[in-house]
């Protein structure tokens, strides 16, 4: 039996569960204020969040100007009408009960605008905003200055170091709690340094306890951490409980509410979940953000994987080692290894005959129509993130002035199709390394169950 004592978040007392935000509309005010309606913590995203027209309709999303930075502008609107959306959804759902938090990924372009936004325009109706990807740094003040509490995402101890040392040191009063995120086990962007290996996962103890004796020494032992990544159930994380220290913890939970009958995510989706193996998902750095994430290995991973398995290096001028010449297209000859020729040569005879440039001096093959869809999305570009290595798109500057990549691809394009009903197989999945336990969790063999059912077994430990 778990003894699941209630703690302080966001100014209430709450059973220490949370929803984990999934952007694009992975999670919603729906999910959210479900989970807040248990007097738990639900979380929305506000990643081009959806918003309706007066019959309760979605509007999707529009785009009509031709200039990118003027659709980033577009994006930016959007999405503070949708997080605003969203947070009022969730106000009505939670009935009043538990805590609403909204979830931004820092390295989302635009995101200190529509933090500002939204929190500008759905007071009280927000309690606490979590806030990944990258070092958040201005997350502090900016929550401070709508009473609101604050919760940077981070992997290590250290990295929170990074955070307090340089800003969140004078916004302490609202600084909620700390989510550290397992990098090797939780669905998303994963926050994997240049020193970790992404092949050898190291158990979450240790790091916890590095974490909360940071905070200790910082005088922040009353606030929470929140453990996220890899947390199915209670029963596998006794020894975290009522531990002096790991201190005051709460469980957040971002793949397993993805099957309930609140989660927004499609119907087709839930079932593809409910049948995975172990080994399915896959931690890659795909990702225009340039951050490692896991995803499912459907047939978009896959393809992103056999163009990544088929890269070749090259130099411009033969040399060395780089004497066997590769025309990549009517005015151009580059040069590869001999070794590498034959591997070149078969890619082309399976029609990847788009022979197209990476910033590191490499080349993939794409099929004609792969190059002209990746044409057509970067022209699309709504510069949904601060830098992108898809599209070279910059918030700063415009471009990063780099090449773009074309082993990567458009993040908005995909998460937003598949959250409105796009293909589960040609788009990007991202989940959890243990969504295969849905397979074998009694919980899910007769139907869905609903936020309240799931909640009411969490708190059992199963
Ligand atoms: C489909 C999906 C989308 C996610 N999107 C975001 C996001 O936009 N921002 C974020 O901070 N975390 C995101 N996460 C991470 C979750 O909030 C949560 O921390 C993580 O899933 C916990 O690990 P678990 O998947 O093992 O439960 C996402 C996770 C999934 C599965
Ligand atoms: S190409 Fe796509 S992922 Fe990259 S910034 Fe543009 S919209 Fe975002």
């Amino acid at each position: 039996m778990i003894n699941l004592k209630p703690i302080i978040i966001s100014g209430k007392e709450v059973f220490p569960l949370v929803e984990g935000g999934k952007g694009i509309n992975g999670s919603d005010g729906r999910s959210s204020g479900a989970w807040a309606h248990e007097n738990c913590v639900g979380t929305f995203s506000g990643v081009s969040p959806d918003y309706y027209d007066n019959e309760g309709h979605v509007i999707f999303e529009r785009y009509l100007k031709k200039d990118r930075k003027e659709r980033h502008e577009e994006m930016i609107e959007q999405s503070i009408k949708g997080g605003i959306a969203q947070a009022q959804v969730a106000h009505e759902v939670s009935g009043g009960n538990g805590r609403i938090h909204m979830n931004m990924l820092w390295e989302l372009g635009g995101s200190e605008a529509i933090l500002n936004g939204v929190l500008e325009k759905a007071k009280g109706l927000i309690h606490g905003v979590t806030c990944g990807a990258g070092l958040p740094y201005r997350l502090g003040e900016i929550a401070s200055r709508f009473g609101v509490y604050y919760y940077p995402i981070v992997s290590s101890a250290r990295a929170f170091q990074v955070l307090w040392k340089r800003a969140y040191n004078r916004f302490v009063e609202y600084l909620g709690g700390v989510v550290y995120e397992d990098p090797w086990l939780a669905g998303g962007h994963n926050g994997l340094s240049n020193a970790e290996d992404p092949n050898s996962p190291q158990t979450p103890y240790m790091r916890l306890v590095e974490l909360r004796k940071v905070m200790n020494q910082l005088g922040l032992e009353e606030k929470p951490i929140i453990l996220a990544g890899g947390v199915w159930s209670l029963n596998d994380w006794k020894d975290y409980m009522d531990n002096p220290d790991i201190g005051k913890i709460a469980f957040q939970f971002g793949t397993r509410p993805m099957i309930t009958k609140e989660s927004p995510i499609s119907d087709a989706w839930k079932k593809l979940m409910l049948h995975l193996k172990n080994g399915d998902v896959v931690l890659q750095k795909f990702s225009p953000t340039g951050f490692f994430s896991s995803a499912v290995k459907n047939t978009f991973l896959e393809r992103l994987m056999t163009r990544k398995q088929g890269e070749v290096s090259f130099v411009a001028e033969a040399n060395g080692d780089y004497t066997h010449p590769l025309k990549i297209s009517e005015t151009k000859t580059v040069y590869i290894k001999p070794e590498d020729a034959e591997k070149a040569q078969r890619q082309i005879n399976s029609g990847y005959t788009e022979i197209k440039e990476t910033p590191d001096s490499t080349v993939v093959f794409l099929t004609p129509n792969e190059w002209k869809q990746m044409k057509e999305d970067r022209k699309n570009c709504v510069g949904c993130l601060s830098q992108c290595q898809f599209s070279s798109w910059s918030q700063a500057n415009g471009s990063t002035g780099r090449l773009p990549d074309p082993r990567s691809y458009c993040i908005h394009k995909t998460l937003y199709d598949v959250s409105h009903n796009g293909s589960i197989m040609d788009n990007l999945l991202f989940a959890g390394h243990q969504v295969y336990r849905f397979a074998t969790d009694p919980l899910y063999r007769n139907g869905i169950p609903s936020v309240k059912e799931l909640i009411d077994k969490i708190k059992c430990g199963e």
